[in-house]
C-alpha cells in the first residue's frame, strides 16, 4: 500500500492520530514542514493531519500549495481540536472556517474527518496562553443562557490538561480508505 500520512502537530495530539493511521494501513509518516514535492508524488494516497488554531487548521498549505500536483491521487484531511466532533454544531464550524482554506474544487477532491484531541496547558506557548486567556474572558462574559456545550467545558477546565484522544475516531477514515483500495 502506497499511502503517506502528513501531518503537523504543537502539543502532540495529531502526532497519536497520524501514527494510529500509519500504524493501521502500513503507511509512511511524515511531518508536514519537512515534506518535499517529490514525498508526495511517492504516494498515491495521501492523508494530511493538523491541529485546529482558532478556526485554522495547522500545516494545511501543504496541501494547499501542492494541490494542483496531487489533486488526483486520492486525499484525505483530518483535524484535531479540543470541540467535540459529535456536536454538529461544531463540525459545521470546522468545516465554515475550511471553506475560506479550500477553494470548491478542492472541497470535493478531498475527504474531510474530525477527531478529538485535547488542550496542554502545562506546555502551552506564551502566544497561545494569551489567546487562550482571550477567548476565556470572552466566554465568562456571555450570559448563562448563552452558554454552549463547548464554553461550558473551557469554564470546567480551563488551566488544566485533557485529552480525549481515542483510536476509535480512526474507524471511519481507515474503513474509507480501505474501501477505495479495494
Ligand atoms: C490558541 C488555541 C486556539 C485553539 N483553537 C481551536 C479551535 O478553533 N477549535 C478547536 O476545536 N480546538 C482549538 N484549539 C485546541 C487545539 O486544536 C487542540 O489542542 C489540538 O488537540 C491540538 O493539536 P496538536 O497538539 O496536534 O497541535 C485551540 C488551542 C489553542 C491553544
Amino acid at each position: 500500500m502506497n499511502t503517506a500520512v502528513i501531518y503537523k502537530t504543537k502539543y502532540g495530539f495529531t502526532e497519536t492520530y497520524a501514527r494510529w493511521i500509519a500504524e493501521d494501513l502500513g503507511a509512511n509518516l511524515l511531518i508536514a514542514d519537512k515534506v518535499k514535492p517529490a514525498d508526495l508524488q511517492n504516494h498515491s494516497t495521501l492523508i494530511f493531519g493538523g491541529g485546529l488554531y482558532a478556526g485554522g487548521v495547522s500545516g494545511i498549505a501543504t496541501l494547499t500549495k501542492n494541490f494542483e500536483s496531487i489533486k488526483n491521487k486520492a486525499l484525505y484531511l483530518f483535524t484535531v481540536g479540543a470541540a467535540d466532533v459529535t456536536d454538529q454544531k461544531n463540525i459545521d464550524s470546522i468545516r465554515g472556517s475550511l471553506g475560506r482554506v479550500l477553494t470548491p474544487p478542492m472541497m470535493q477532491a478531498i475527504k474531510i474527518y474530525h477527531f478529538r484531541g485535547g488542550m496542554k496547558y502545562s506546555k502551552m506557548s506564551l502566544t497561545h496562553r494569551a489567546m487562550m486567556g482571550l477567548m476565556i474572558k470572552m466566554v465568562r462574559k456571555k450570559p448563562e443562557n448563552e452558554l454552549r456545550a463547548e464554553d461550558k467545558l473551557m469554564l470546567e477546565t480551563y488551566g488544566q490538561d485533557i485529552d480525549f484522544t481515542d483510536r476509535q475516531m480512526i474507524v471511519p477514515l481507515l474503513e474509507d480508505i480501505k474501501a477505495r483500495m479495494k
